[in-house]
């Protein structure tokens, strides 16, 4: 399915590659095997094929090539998401990603603290020299909500509770607001108006924020997703399968479940327990039925576009979103 995804933008998608691996190096010896490394496990790339979908659907002449300002596009927010994932995994004491040891793993936290941020300061110089302050307004926008919406993760988890409204506005800070610009700052790199622009970013947050539920569940069932699963649970996560037990259980049975999840530390056995329990009392399903609310809310937003390869793609991407299974 990803393949019929990339085929518009195969071409395009390596370009934007190489154009982020120049902009992204270090003579620093350690710096630059730890970017060796981070480029060589690169993950699905969905934003950038978001950035080039949009890209593709609102130019003129798309076959003339999307260009420099494009890929640059492409760049600033693929490599927001790297290194927030590399602060990530140090956050979420998480030792996988990709499949592979995280970089906090195999380097050390410290390392990987440095490393992300050196992402994020090489990525915003790129931004500034090329002029294009358009594009970089736009993203420096999306990276503080990021770490607003982590923030307030890390409160609530704390905590031990959550609401449907705190939850929604998470996700919506750490994790659609930067799908959402991706597509946006797409239709922006090749001059769309306000109003194109402003369409294409709802479409990306809605599907953004299907995408973090899709996350969501899959720390619940997820088999090789080149992640940790169970990890939310473990650190005190309330994500929506649990949210959509505990909204409809009485106040008593409330009571237990969040007891197992406070103390996750001193018994681990209570994460397989309130996995289990999730997965059997429904709380799957209900994350589930929300997601392709807003997976539907996306597609919707296509519809007036003409056809194109483009187009197809993006509907494809949000049927993808859905099912995939990593
Ligand atoms: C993981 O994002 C973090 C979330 C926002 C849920 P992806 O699933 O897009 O990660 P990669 O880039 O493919 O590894
Ligand atoms: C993604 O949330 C948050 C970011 C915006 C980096 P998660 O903590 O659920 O991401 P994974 O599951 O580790 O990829
Ligand atoms: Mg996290
Ligand atoms: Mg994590
Ligand atoms: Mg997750």
């Amino acid at each position: 399915m990803i393949n019929l995804i990339k085929a518009p933008i195969e071409k395009e998608l390596e370009n934007y590659e190489e154009f982020a691996r120049k902009a992204i190096r270090s003579e620093e010896p350690l710096l630059n095997s730890i970017l060796d490394y981070v480029f060589e496990n690169k993950g699905k790339s969905l934003r950038p094929m978001l950035v080039l979908l949009s890209a593709g659907m609102h130019s003129a002449s798309p076959a003339a090539g999307l260009g420099k300002r494009t890929y640059l596009a492409a760049m600033l927010i693929e490599m927001i998401h790297t290194a927030s994932l590399i602060h990530d995994d140090v956050i979420d004491e998480s030792d996988t990603r990709r499949g592979h040891p995280s970089v906090n793993a195999r380097w050390k936290s410290r390392n990987a603290v440095l490393t992300g941020d050196y992402i994020l300061a090489r990525n915003m110089q790129a931004g500034l020299e090329s002029g294009q302050y358009d594009l970089l307004t736009y993203v420096s926008r999306a990276m503080g909500e990021l770490c607003e919406g982590e923030l307030s993760q890390s409160d609530h988890s704390a905590r031990v509770e959550m609401t449907r409204r705190d939850y929604t506005d998470i996700i919506y800070k750490k994790t659609a607001v930067l799908i959402g610009s991706a597509a946006a700052l797409g239709a922006l790199a090749v001059g769309a108006g306000k109003e194109a622009v402003s369409r294409m970013r709802r479409f990306g947050d809605y599907l953004g924020m299907a995408f973090q539920i899709k996350d969501d569940i899959l720390d619940y069932t997820g088999i090789d997703i080149g992640k940790p699963v169970g990890n939310d649970l473990r650190e005190k996560k309330i994500t929506l399968p649990l949210l959509a037990l505990l909204e409809k259980c009485g106040p008593e049975r409330r009571e237990e479940l969040t007891a197992l999840l406070r103390e996750t530390d001193s018994r681990p056995e209570n994460v397989e327990t309130l996995r289990c329990t999730v997965i059997e009392e429904g709380g799957i399903e209900t994350a589930r039925q929300v997601m392709q609310e807003y997976v539907q809310k996306a597609v919707a937003l296509l519809a007036d576009y003409p056809h194109s390869h483009y187009r197809t793609s993006l509907a494809t991407l949000c049927s993808y979103v859905a099912e995939r299974e990593k």
